[in-house]
């Protein structure tokens, strides 16, 4: 039963001893949601400049003392696999650019209990790195490529790094961190020409192709509604050249894609309708960003701070206290498209996509 919204953050009591080992209670919200997956910002930095994401230039990145340490990264999951989280992500910014990633992830699959571990990268990088990380414990990767065409590519990314993207995909599946999942962004008059021959490539291969729709999280916050490929839009362009039928189990649970089989299978493609069809109320994740938030949603206006309290010399217990008051705070939903929503401060590459 979600529990009343009235209940003042303020009043949640701190952690008892036994929360502080493994969790008695979920990590819950005031709806009734549980979190039990966590993203991980590893780095704010990334190596591509797609449109969409931020401006040419770039960003004023995080300075490196501003970013937490691989022990205050393993700390801070350590506590959330023991407050009942079950599923650890980690991305960026392009995660693959932070030194050392690959003994993050050997620390982090050495966890008790385990945490299922994916990582969602550009793949410019993967290629030199997927076997370690294969064997260093990453269980799975998403890689993101919004199209197949070299020239759109260039333009939409302003690198010439397409082949070295096809590389990493190819490397990731030889190393075993299958399925390999595909995520892409249609954008119009930009690359949404190309969606089925991207999902004929993806076919191909046996990669798992995911559509997402596009975010109010741009750096430059030029995101516009109108301008927006839904859904609905995308699917029916798919449906040019397959049969695509809803997965009835699709049912979506905290999973965001809805799932279709293309033809008669086995293979299925995914679309998140992030914007036109939210899936707030299954919502099971939280997120930690590179400079050491904790962030209870991509859109909420607020976060906590981890990082200062840990380099104080906080207890876990204190740091669970945070956590908990953090996702005390979380909304019912994103709120895209009511008249206040505001636009997050930080742009999806310094929260952690
Ligand atoms: C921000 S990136 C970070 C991880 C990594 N660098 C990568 O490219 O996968 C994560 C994902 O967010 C997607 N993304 C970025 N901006 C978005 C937006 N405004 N709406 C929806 N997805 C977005 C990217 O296409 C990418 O698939």
């Amino acid at each position: 039963m979600p529990v009343p919204h009235s209940v003042d953050p303020d009043d949640i009591p701190p952690a008892t001893t036994e929360q502080v080992g493994m969790s008695s209670r979920p990590l819950a919200d005031t709806f009734g949601r549980v979190a039990t997956d966590l993203r991980v910002s590893l780095t704010d930095h990334c190596n591509l400049r797609c449109t969409y994401c931020m401006p040419a230039e770039g960003l004023p990145w995080m300075a490196r003392p501003q970013m937490l340490t691989d022990d205050e990264i393993v700390r801070l999951v350590r506590i959330f696999v023991e407050q009942g989280v079950t599923k650890v992500r980690l991305t960026g910014g392009e995660p693959l650019l932070r030194p050392g990633v690959v003994d993050v992830v050997r620390r982090l699959s050495a966890l008790t209990p385990r945490p299922h571990l994916a990582m969602t990268t550009n793949g410019v990088g993967l290629a030199a790195v997927a076997d370690d990380l294969a064997a260093a414990g990453l269980d799975r990767v998403n890689v993101s490529l919004d199209t197949i065409d070299p020239q759109t590519y260039r333009d939409l990314t302003r690198r010439d790094r397409f082949d070295r993207v096809v590389a990493g995909l190819a490397a990731a599946h030889d190393a075993g961190l299958r399925p390999v999942k595909v995520n892409a962004v249609a954008m119009r008059g930009v690359n949404d020409h190309g969606v089925l021959d991207l999902l004929n490539w993806c076919l191909e291969r046996n990669y798992e192709l995911r559509f997402i729709e596009q975010m109010p999280l741009d750096a430059q916050h030029s995101w516009n509604r109108t301008a927006m490929v839904s859904a609905a839009e995308l699917r029916a362009r798919l449906e040019q050249g397959h049969r695509l039928t809803p997965l009835p189990d699709a049912g979506r649970g905290s999973a965001p894609a809805e799932l279709f089989r293309i033809d008669d299978g086995p293979a299925t493609v995914g679309i998140i309708a992030s914007v036109t069809a939210p899936f707030c109320g299954a919502c099971d994740r939280v997120r930690l960003t590179a400079d050491g938030m904790v962030r209870n949603c991509l859109f909420a206006r607020g976060e906590v701070d981890v990082r200062g309290p840990m380099r104080s010399g906080a207890e876990d217990s204190e740091l669970i206290r945070l956590i908990r008051g953090e996702m005390w705070r979380k909304a019912r939903g994103h709120g895209i498209g009511a008249p206040d929503f505001t636009q997050p401060a930080r742009p999806m590459s310094a929260i952690g996509g």
